[in-house]
């Protein structure tokens, strides 16, 4: 297993781009599949799970190109609408893959997906099964697979009983070629929802209102072939900042969209944190001082449940007494296991609740990265702390963050990975 070794308290400095979202080309690769037609996409970040989907969507058939940055996707010749447990179990967002299959054959099988174990007793798909039997398809649960099957999928009127991201991608993605109109409410608003529908929209999809909490689908026949950017990782673009905070860096963060991370930048202006940004950059300053701050994990606009390790890290730093509360997910405190591990001051209160006391000094040590989010605020805290650190299981890092290794060292990191191909 590859792992990064990190010697930290080097001074950081310089800038960073951002790579295009992961979370958007996990859908819009499976998007593919509504049309037989050639589908382009732009800024496509080489990282772990987009090889995943790209590998899932050649297994059903589809015909792949990929090259650096970008990938051309014809699904004409699909022949099979079984989706490959041994990949499909790896990855959550391969349930995106469903909707699009059912809609286009009537007809499709696949596992439980994976991907981090970030909810107690795993992470339920029931808003999935429960649209596709909205949209008139049958739900025939096995042991280790699900089929579904539809004759005809018919608009409908659906009420989201929590808000889902992938749950409201999901029900756009089935109900796009559905005969008739589909309304939906209380839908997720996130950024990633909006491009998935701009870019189906261009392909001649008829999607009102992403972005806010009711969209209109009124069902299309057919998709045309398309190209489509894809938006800058808010994550990323997030974690990169909290980075340059917590290292009390200049740092400047390019090919962003600030507008995705205002809620962030909001905080770093009450916390003590200059910075200045434009259109498409944020450039981090040294802080002073940096004052706590107390965070509760919301669906977008709100603070994101994806930003909330670094955050919790970048408290450790602050100057007092902080309460991360983490709504969405009951397992993405644990990690703060490991942050007390390197010496930060943290109480658990509950699954769902810790105080941070700060600032702490942190110290290099021996960690496993549990998941893509705790794997990237482990890496920043390494960068911060005195000594070396080694961080083991670095696969949990890799699949959401482009050469990340590569990236940081050109900002001055002392980093390495080893037992990789890149030693
Ligand atoms: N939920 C259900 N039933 C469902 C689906 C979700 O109960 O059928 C629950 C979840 O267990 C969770 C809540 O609903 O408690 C909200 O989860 P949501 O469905 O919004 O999450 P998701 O769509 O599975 C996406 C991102 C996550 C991100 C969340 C929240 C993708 C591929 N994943 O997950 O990203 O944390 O939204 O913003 O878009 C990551 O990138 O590290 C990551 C985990």
């Amino acid at each position: 297993m590859s792992k990064f070794i990190i010697n930290g308290g080097n001074m950081l400095s310089g800038e960073i781009n951002v790579k295009g979202a992961k979370n958007a080309a996990l859908k819009i690769i499976p998007a593919a599949l509504l049309s037989k037609e050639k589908i382009t996409i732009k800024n496509l970040p080489d990282i772990e799970d987009v090889s995943l989907a790209l590998s899932l969507i050649s297994d059903l058939g589809a015909d792949v190109k990929r090259s650096k940055g970008q990938v051309e996707i014809c699904c004409e010749n699909i022949n099979k609408s079984e989706l490959l447990p041994e990949i499909a179990n790896k990855f959550r967002a391969s349930i995106m893959f469903v909707g699009p299959l059912l809609a286009r054959f009537g007809e499709v099988k696949f596992p439980h997906p994976g991907g981090c174990v970030i909810g107690a007793g795993g992470r339920p798909i029931d808003i999935f099964l429960n649209s596709y039997e909205r949209l008139g398809a049958e739900i025939i649960e096995g042991e280790k697979y699900y089929q579904i099957k539809a004759k005809k999928l018919t608009g409908c009127d659906y009420f989201f009983p929590l808000i889902s991201v992938t749950g409201t991608e999901s029900f756009i993605l089935t109900a796009v070629l559905a005969d008739g109109v589909t309304n939906l409410k209380n839908c997720a608003m996130e950024p990633e929802i909006e491009a998935l529908a701009e870019y189906l929209n261009k392909q001649g999809a008829k999607i009102k209102g992403a972005g806010t909490p009711t969209i209109t689908i009124e069902g299309v026949k057919e998709l045309r072939a398309s190209d489509f950017t894809i938006i800058p990782d808010r994550i990323e673009t997030g974690s990169f900042a909290i980075m340059a905070a917590a290292a009390k860096s200049k740092i400047t963060i390019n090919d962003c969209n600030p507008e995705h991370v205002l809620i962030l930048l909001n905080i770093f202006k009450m916390i003590n944190i200059p910075f200045e940004s434009g259109n498409d950059f944020i450039k981090i300053l040294p802080a002073k001082e940096i004052k706590p701050y107390n965070v509760k994990t919301r669906e977008y606009p709100g603070f994101p449940t994806d930003l909330q390790s670094p955050f919790t890290l970048l408290m450790t730093q602050a100057n007092g007494s902080s309460l991360i509360h983490e709504t969405i997910y009951d397992r993405r405190l644990m990690f703060t296991d490991m942050l007390m591990q390197m010496g930060a001051d943290i109480i658990m209160c509950d699954p769902h609740r810790v105080v941070v006391n700060g600032p702490s000094k942190l110290y290099g040590k021996k960690l496993i990265s549990p998941d893509l989010r705790a794997g990237i605020t482990l890496l920043i805290a390494a960068l911060i702390a005195n000594g070396q650190t080694e961080i083991d299981n670095i696969y949990q890092i890799n699949r959401g963050y482009e050469n990340i290794d590569d990236r940081l060292r050109i900002l001055g990191a002392d980093i390495k990975c080893i037992n990789s191909l890149k030693i």
